[in-house]
């Protein structure tokens, strides 16, 4: 019996990426949920955001890393240009992204068309996270913070405290 070379299969890498200014339970939920059905889950913060962001790059790394330290297949990068030249360098070709509601659906439809059209090897597939976390948005969350409304429950508590460490600092 001739014996075939043995191959190793290429690790799936699952790419999560997003602004995470800042990231909510919404964004864990959806990341839990993706560790899974990968070998590898890569967060992917976008760099050059042309929003003014409320925290910067490194802070935001640094944030989710502490959020997702008890996720051992999991990493944090960031990442600046296009999604699917990031994805070419770490040899990814799935992106996920958190569907929350029909409202979510046109941009995040055009993104994942768009993203197949620069790279036909990549997919996005869509998660549908938690009920209680699908109005959650970073946006939502930051205007609550700004007018003194509370988060908690809402945000990861390294969020919580560096948001509170702002209130402190102004
Ligand atoms: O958390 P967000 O702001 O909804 O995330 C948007 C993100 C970062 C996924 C998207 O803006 C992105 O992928 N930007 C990188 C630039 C890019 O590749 N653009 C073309 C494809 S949409």
């Amino acid at each position: 019996m001739s014996s075939s070379p043995s191959k190793t299969a290429a690790p799936k890498i699952g790419v999560c990426p997003g602004s995470f200014d800042p990231i909510h339970n919404g964004h864990v939920d959806i990341i839990d949920r993706c560790c899974p059905l990968f070998d590898e889950v890569v967060v992917a913060v976008l760099r050059n955001t042309s929003k003014e962001p409320l925290f910067s790059i490194d802070e935001r790394v640094e944030i989710l890393r502490e959020v997702l330290a008890g996720h051992p297949r999991c990493r944090v990068e960031s990442f600046s240009g296009l999604l699917v030249d990031f994805m070419r360098e770490i040899g990814a070709r799935t992106i996920v992204r958190g569907l929350r509601a029909v409202s979510d659906f046109e941009s995040e439809f055009q993104m994942a068309l768009m993203n197949r059209r620069l790279d036909p090897r990549v997919e996005t597939v869509f998660l549908t996270p938690k009920e209680e976390y699908s109005y959650l948005s970073s946006r939502l969350t930051k205007e609550v913070f700004r007018l003194g409304g509370n988060l908690e429950g809402l945000v990861p508590a390294a969020v919580l405290e560096r948001l509170h460490q702002r209130l402190v600092r102004v």
